[in-house]
């Protein structure tokens, strides 16, 4: 009995900011486990941060980093499939083909869409769509043929992430209705990796740690800046001698995710127990991350160094990633006429 192909899944991470602690725990970490089930996919969604960075240095910049990130985290690229979205020059070509399959309206009612354009009305702005580009607005087309160029089975994202993998599965309904006779796109599903639905950590002010609330800590910052940020994360007032609610503490959270099982259950205890001071507490966090990360942080320092193997790397990627793209391009083209 020969085994069925193992079914794929493509995880798409836009290059618009410097991978943090939290990204690491909620997003990468998942993300790599996929590997283990599927022929996993992973792949820099470059042209999508080209509808909101501006500037070229810093696009190639973030571009680079999450890159060498993904990589020092553990994504072994002779086992999956990694690559750039811009060096797979199939992906542009296939948006343009199914913008033309794909309702307008649809377009529409895309949340990111609708939330730029209330952003608007409640900035009493006349025109709706000021400044909105045509990137943002064609955003979840191009998303849709990184997801059905692959033919990606399962889409692992965050919730905010999920009405996009639905569009791509209705452009791929609207494609294989008219055209289906000759070739059919995959309709792919959308799954959410466990973390999601469990821990995210918090940030340097105690909300969730998120880039848009400018409360990280960069997972590859200097050894000194990692030690100032986890100073500064936020404690109560409570006594070094007096117990303390190790799952009401920030720093706790976020040691608990990093530390093994037996020193999370000790500091637990000691914390409960009462004498252990948030400072010798951040202390210890700061010694668990920087233990945890110090490889890590070597690694994407050589990465990230000019004229390392990343380019080459991410070449390799696109080669294999191209032996899917070309011709799945292929194959539609001759089904709607064209060449
Ligand atoms: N839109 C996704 C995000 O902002 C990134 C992305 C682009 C993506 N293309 C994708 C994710 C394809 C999954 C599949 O996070």
């Amino acid at each position: 009995m020969s085994a069925s192909p193992a079914k794929i899944s493509l995880t798409g991470i836009k290059p618009t900011g410097e991978p943090h602690l939290g990204n690491y725990v909620g997003a990468i970490k998942p993300a790599l486990k996929l590997a283990e089930e599927y022929e996993a996919m992973y792949f820099i969604a470059d042209y999508h941060a080209l509808t909101t960075v501006r500037d070229p240095k810093l696009l190639r910049h973030y571009t680079r980093s999450v890159a060498a990130t993904w990589i020092a985290a553990g994504l072994d690229p002779d086992q999956v499939i990694f690559y750039r979205q811009s060096d797979i020059p199939e992906i542009p070509e296939l948006t343009w083909i199914l913008c033309c399959m794909t309702g307008k309206g649809l377009m529409n009612r895309a949340h990111a869409y609708k939330a730029a354009r209330d952003r608007n009305q409640e900035a009493g702005k006349a025109d709706l769509d000021a400044g909105i580009n045509m990137g943002l607005y064609n955003y979840p087309v191009l998303m849709a043929v990184d997801i059905l160029i692959m033919g990606t089975d399962a889409v692992p994202v965050g919730r905010d992430q999920m009405q996009h993998v639905e569009i791509a599965a209705d452009i791929a309904g609207s494609f294989n209705h008219v055209y289906g006779d000759s070739f059919k796109l995959k309709v792919p599903q959308a799954i959410v990796p466990e973390a999601e639905t469990g821990h995210t950590l918090p940030g340097l002010d105690g909300r969730k740690m998120s880039k848009s609330y400018d409360n990280t800590i960069p997972l590859f910052c200097s050894e000194s800046q990692l030690k100032k940020l986890v100073r500064r994360i936020p404690t109560d007032s409570t006594p070094v001698e007096d117990p303390k609610d190790p799952d009401n503490s920030n720093v706790f959270q976020i040691l608990e995710q990093f530390a093994p099982p037996e020193i999370t259950t000790d500091t637990r205890q000691r914390l409960q127990a009462g004498g252990m001071g948030w400072g010798e507490l951040k202390n210890q966090l700061f010694d668990i991350l920087n233990t945890q990360l110090g490889p890590l942080r070597e690694r994407y320092d050589a990465l990230m160094a000019p004229g390392s193997e990343l380019d080459a790397l991410l070449a390799a990627g696109a080669e294999k990633a191209r032996k899917r793209a070309v011709p799945a391009l292929d194959q539609v083209r001759r089904a709607i006429g064209i060449g």
